[in-house]
């Protein structure tokens, strides 16, 4: 009985880690393990993506819910650049204690964490912050069944139209107006398309009042802009959205 029962379980974990890659640590490993329990996760499925600092898989509950569970690659020398520039001069991390890569990326996944929360709180369309646990996040899953909805940047262009334009202006304006933050890196690709638009990717997001935010956010508007102009649409000035846009001490 008991010999049965270990190799029911042996089974189950099988299953759990079927289609994860093995490129993934074995510290990793355990930790996806706990997570499973902890949010009733049956399956993590293929990754859905291989981005520069992460890898998202689809993971699909007991009761056929989805999440998408981003896992931040331990160690890159890129990363460990891209996590200084942007916690230094961010008063909310400047207390942490950085000790070695693991420790900065565990602060990047926190960091994501939080700044996913606040815009969520603050009405902002994102996915849904679930749980963090040192280089894993867990979100809501944008899209059906485990399949992503598109990014802005697949999206076949009549489906590109200034509602759209108008629904991420409205996100901006909630992001900096309402949160507080700045995204940092917002175009095409780190905005995705479901009934309406979300905003994803949100790491690198810094508050208003971070000394390069208004460089971010004049970036992040001209991206939009751009993508949109590039499809024939009519688009509103940057120095117009600014003005919509709750900035501290901004010289006019
Ligand atoms: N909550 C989500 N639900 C479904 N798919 C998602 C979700 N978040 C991210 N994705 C998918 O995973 C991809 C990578 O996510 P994200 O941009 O957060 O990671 P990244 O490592 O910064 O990637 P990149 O370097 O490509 O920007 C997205 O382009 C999107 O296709
Ligand atoms: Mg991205």
């Amino acid at each position: 009985m008991l010999e049965k029962r270990k190799i029911e379980k042996r089974r189950k974990d099988e299953d759990l880690f079927k289609v994860v890659d093995s490129t993934l640590d074995p510290k990793t490993y355990v930790n996806l393990e706990n997570i499973a329990s902890r949010l009733d996760i049956e399956t993590y499925l293929g990754s859905i993506s291989s981005g520069k600092e992460a890898k998202i898989y689809p993971a699909r509950t007991y009761d056929g819910k989805y999440y998408a569970v981003k896992i931040y690659y331990v160690s890159t020398a890129s990363h460990k650049r891209a996590v200084e520039r942007y916690t230094l001069g961010d008063q909310r991390f400047e207390k942490i204690k950085i000790s070695n890569t693991r420790q900065l990326i565990y602060t990047w996944a926190r960091k994501e964490f939080k700044n996913l929360k606040r815009m969520h709180e603050a009405g902002v369309r994102v996915p849904e912050p679930i749980y963090v646990y040192e280089n894993i996040l867990v979100m809501q899953f944008i899209g059906e069944n485990g399949v992503r909805a598109p990014l802005l940047k697949e999206l076949p262009d009549e489906e590109i139209d200034n509602n759209l334009y108008s629904d991420i202006i409205s996100q901006l304006q909630l992001m900096v107006n309402k949160a507080k933050l700045v995204h940092g890196d917002l175009s095409e690709y780190n905005i995705m398309v479901y009934d309406g638009v979300y905003i994803i990717d949100v790491s690198q997001s810094v508050p208003i009042d971070h000394e390069n935010a208004m460089d971010f956010l004049i970036r992040d508007i001209n991206n939009v802009n751009r993508f949109f102009e590039s499809k024939g649409l009519s688009i509103i000035d940057t120095e117009e959205i600014l003005k919509t846009l709750e900035i501290p001490n901004r010289e006019e």
